[in-house]
């Protein structure tokens, strides 16, 4: 036991600047793919009313029933008597906003993608945390097998940029409409009777609130049972397998390879036809690194018009866990490039003002300027690992010089005061510098004339 007196809540993590440059870089491929495929940015909030979770991804899976975060008003003294629960997933939210704002008159498909943090008050494990985060992408408004090739090929472009792609496997299935879900439920019913016994406590519950979740069930003997029970895939409707057709046919033309999986249902109620989710080779359904699926029926179901639609979400921190098993390292942009010690009240002015100089160039400066010894100064810019220090001292002042010292090399020489930030930023290399350009700031089609 630790004798902090506060630490992060359980399940939670400081998102430490180490793991903050994986962040970035996933974050980065992800908005490099989103934007190549149309997709714009949306942050819808953290929170929302209660019962649009309870709604739209249903009363009785394990996220609403057992793991949403309900945000309490204690202390608040308005009128308003709403619910209000944290985000468990974007998509409810992300379709509440495309009602909200009459985004279907927008071109169709409207294509939104998000990334932050998530809530469930899970109980916490590898993997299982109880604030994550996701990156998610949603394609509204249109229904086509093709669109789902789409949506899974970047998806999966994506885990290949990060370069985890071979230790995951596309599991991929069509779970019908809702009638074809309605007769299989009743026939998966039926096939129980009789043999509720023979279930685990927990799937005989299911059975009655949700009984597709026996599907996946991780139970020995509900798999057991389930091994002579009738399957999804009996009831598909021929409309559903023309499209499940397509879809893998249009997969194939695009190079994916993917498993079949016909036990493959999700844990949200909101899917129909396609579902399809990563795995991890080795461990199989457990900690899937991101899923998605169709959703046609979400948005009337909130209160819309009948709005097709699908999407995909895709769990940073699993992401990162495969990353860092593999080897691959994200890249560390925050090197400190320049340290730079001085010593005596003429060399701190003159040094403050080279500090500021250096940071406008894009050159990663730290200086302490505070008035310890040069020595101690040294050794501070060992610890913070820069690649050049920059000293000086009241002799340097005096005689208009500063000395430059290659940190790795552990050489030094002097040189006029002026020389120092050229030879910096040749030593560093103009391509390395830290700047914005134009074109980031005024956006690429802004008139140059500017
Ligand atoms: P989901 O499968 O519930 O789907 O979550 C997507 C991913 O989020 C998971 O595969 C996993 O990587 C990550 N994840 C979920 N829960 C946790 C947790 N407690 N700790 C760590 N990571 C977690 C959705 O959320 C759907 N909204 C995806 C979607 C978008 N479907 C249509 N549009």
């Amino acid at each position: 036991m630790s004798n902090l007196e506060f630490q992060s809540p359980k399940g939670t993590h400081d998102v430490l600047p180490l793991d903050h440059q994986y962040h970035t870089y996933i974050k980065k491929a992800v908005r490099h793919r989103a934007r190549q495929a149309g997709f714009k940015r949306i942050d819808p909030p953290m929170f929302e009313e209660r019962a649009l979770f309870e709604r739209g991804i249903g009363d009785h899976t394990d996220v609403v029933e057992k793991e949403l975060f309900t945000v309490s008003k204690k202390g608040a003294d308005d009128k308003d008597n709403r619910d209000y629960a944290l985000r468990p997933e974007f998509t409810a939210g992300i379709c509440r906003a495309y009602i909200e704002h009459a985004m279907d008159q927008l071109p169709q498909p409207v294509e939104l993608y998000s990334i932050g943090p998530c809530f469930r008050y899970d109980r916490p494990q590898k993997g299982r945390y109880r604030q994550f985060h996701q990156f998610n992408f949603e394609v509204i408004g249109l229904s086509d097998a093709s669109l789902d090739a789409q949506l899974i090929l970047m998806t999966w472009k994506i885990l290949s940029d990060l370069q985890i792609m071979g230790r995951l496997r596309l599991q991929i299935n069509n779970i019908g409409t809702a009638e074809n879900r309605k007769e299989y439920v009743a026939a998966l019913k039926d096939y129980f009777i009789g043999k509720e016994r023979n279930l685990p406590e927990l799937d005989q519950k299911r059975l009655e609130t949700n009984p597709l979740r026996l599907l996946d069930s991780k139970e020995e003997d509900t798999q057991i049972l389930l091994k002579r029970a009738p399957t999804l895939d009996q009831f598909l409707s021929d409309e559903s397998k023309k499209y499940h057709a397509s879809l893998l046919e249009y997969l194939d033309a695009l190079d994916i390879t993917y498993e079949e999986n016909p036990l493959l249902v999700r844990g949200l109620d909101y899917y129909n036809q396609t579902v399809f989710e990563y795995w991890d080779k080795s461990t199989g359904a457990q900690n899937a690194v991101g899923g998605g699926g169709r959703y046609d029926s979400l948005i009337e179901t909130l209160g819309g018009k009948s709005t097709p639609g699908i999407g995909f979400a895709g769990g940073i921190e699993r992401i990162i866990w495969h990353m860092k098993e593999s080897g691959v390292e994200a890249p560390n942009k925050d090197q400190v490039d320049v340290f730079v010690a001085q010593l005596g009240p003429e060399a701190k002015k003159k040094c403050l003002v080279l500090v500021n100089e250096l940071r406008e160039l894009g050159i990663h400066t730290v200086g302490a300027l505070g008035e310890a010894s040069l020595k101690s100064q040294m050794r501070l810019a060992d610890r913070f690992q820069a690649r050049y220090a920059l000293l000086l001292g009241q002799m340097e002042v005096k005689e208009g010089t500063i000395i430059l010292k290659d940190m790795v090399a552990g050489k030094q020489k002097a040189m006029k005061f002026e020389k120092a930030i050229p030879e910096i930023v040749k030593l560093i290399g103009e391509d390395n510098l830290d700047t914005y350009s134009i074109k980031d700031k005024l956006g690429k089609y802004a008139d140059p004339g500017i």
